[in-house]
């Protein structure tokens, strides 16, 4: 049983069913969803294809899975994905792209939400047998390593025009896309038009358990289905999960500007110790602690025996994280114990 008097700031999956979730999880209509029938995921993911303005949508146990069902459908054995040097997909993943579908990546140098349509073109290799061809490129909204950036939809509308010159297919991992709809208010479906396929995660900020789902054609959600039951991701009564998912869609979207808010506060206190890596945008604080008298183990560890989790993401790299379990008062805590570390 968690300390309920720890301030967990590691992550937003840390969150716990809400009792409203628990009753939807407790009530849902569910069958086996390997032969396609629980009706609950069936609707999570109509609903969920239907937000992004795309045929279908395809619900996994996990984002990592999701994320690496959609390359496999993009890129074949032998050839190339492109993506940002601290992606998701080549850092936590754990090599599964190269291990499960044999595909090659090669990034671009890290820049989180900065990044640069003309640098990605400059990239593609094309189809040949001397070189590894370049079949996608996959993007991250928000940018998780880099501090919860946002890429702008100008940015994303260009990189489109770079795929569709190049004929790659484009790809987003939107584990936090609801917080990027939320914070530069560009409708789900605007995203949804401009990728070939998406990844999106109930359980990052929304308060669900577990979940996420990977969306598409109906073609390519139909291949998606073969892949998710090969990498051993087909459920059965998935639909108590497929209910948290849909509780989460209904009440736990538009609430994610709280988190966001709660992030700008903590930034702000934290701002004038210089060790803000670089300005937060939605729920992700990230500490760069270069120029601070301690590193980001001992800051952790400090702030840890004060009853504050953080997460440490390397020797001098700190990150803090809001979501719906640390109210303002928590924050307010939070923001005490870590400036008066600082200070010290
Ligand atoms: C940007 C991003 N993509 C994908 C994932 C993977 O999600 P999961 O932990 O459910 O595999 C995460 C997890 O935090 C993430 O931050």
């Amino acid at each position: 049983m968690a300390d309920p008097d720890l301030i967990d700031l590691r992550s937003d999956t840390v969150t716990r069913p809400t009792a409203g979730m628990r009753e939807a999880m407790a009530t849902a209509e569910v069958g086996d969803d390997v032969y396609g029938e629980d009706p609950t995921v069936n609707a999570l993911e109509a609903e969920v294809a239907a937000l992004f303005g795309h045929e279908a949508a395809l619900f996994a146990p996990t984002g990592s899975m999701a994320n690496q069902i959609a390359l496999q459908l993009a890129v074949p054995p032998a050839h190339e994905l492109l993506c940002d040097a601290d992606a998701h997909v080549v850092t936590y993943e754990i090599g599964a792209a190269a291990a499960y579908g044999g595909i090659s990546s090669r990034t671009w140098p890290a820049v989180g939400a900065d990044l640069d349509p003309d640098v990605v073109a400059a990239m593609i290799r094309p189809d040949g047998y001397w070189a590894v061809p370049t079949r996608a490129i996959a993007v991250e909204q928000t940018h998780n390593r880099s501090g919860g950036g946002v890429i702008p939809l100008a940015t994303l509308r260009e990189l489109r025009r770079v795929a569709d010159a190049a004929q790659v297919l484009l790809h987003c991992d939107g584990a936090r896309i609801w917080h990027a709809h939320v914070a530069d208010g560009v409708p789900l479906a605007e995203y949804g038009g401009l990728f070939d396929t998406l990844s999106v995660c109930l359980s990052k900020g929304l308060g669900a358990p577990v979940g996420s789902l990977v969306v598409g054609s109906a073609e390519k959600i139909e291949r998606a289905r073969f892949i998710r039951k090969r990498m051993g991701g087909g459920m059965r009564q998935a639909g108590v999960l497929a209910a948290a998912g849909r509780y989460a869609l209904a009440h736990h979207v538009d609430r994610l500007a709280e988190d966001h808010a709660k992030a700008a506060r903590l930034a702000e206190a934290i701002a004038p110790f210089g060790v803000l890596a670089t300005t937060v945008r939605t729920n992700l604080v990230p500490l760069d602690l270069t120029k601070a008298p301690l590193d980001a183990h001992a800051l952790a560890a400090a702030a840890r025996a004060r009853g504050v989790l953080i997460s440490v993401l390397g020797p001098r790299t700190a990150r803090l994280v809001t979501h719906m379990d640390v109210d303002d008062t928590a924050i307010d805590r939070a923001t005490d114990v870590l400036t008066s570390i600082l200070r010290a």
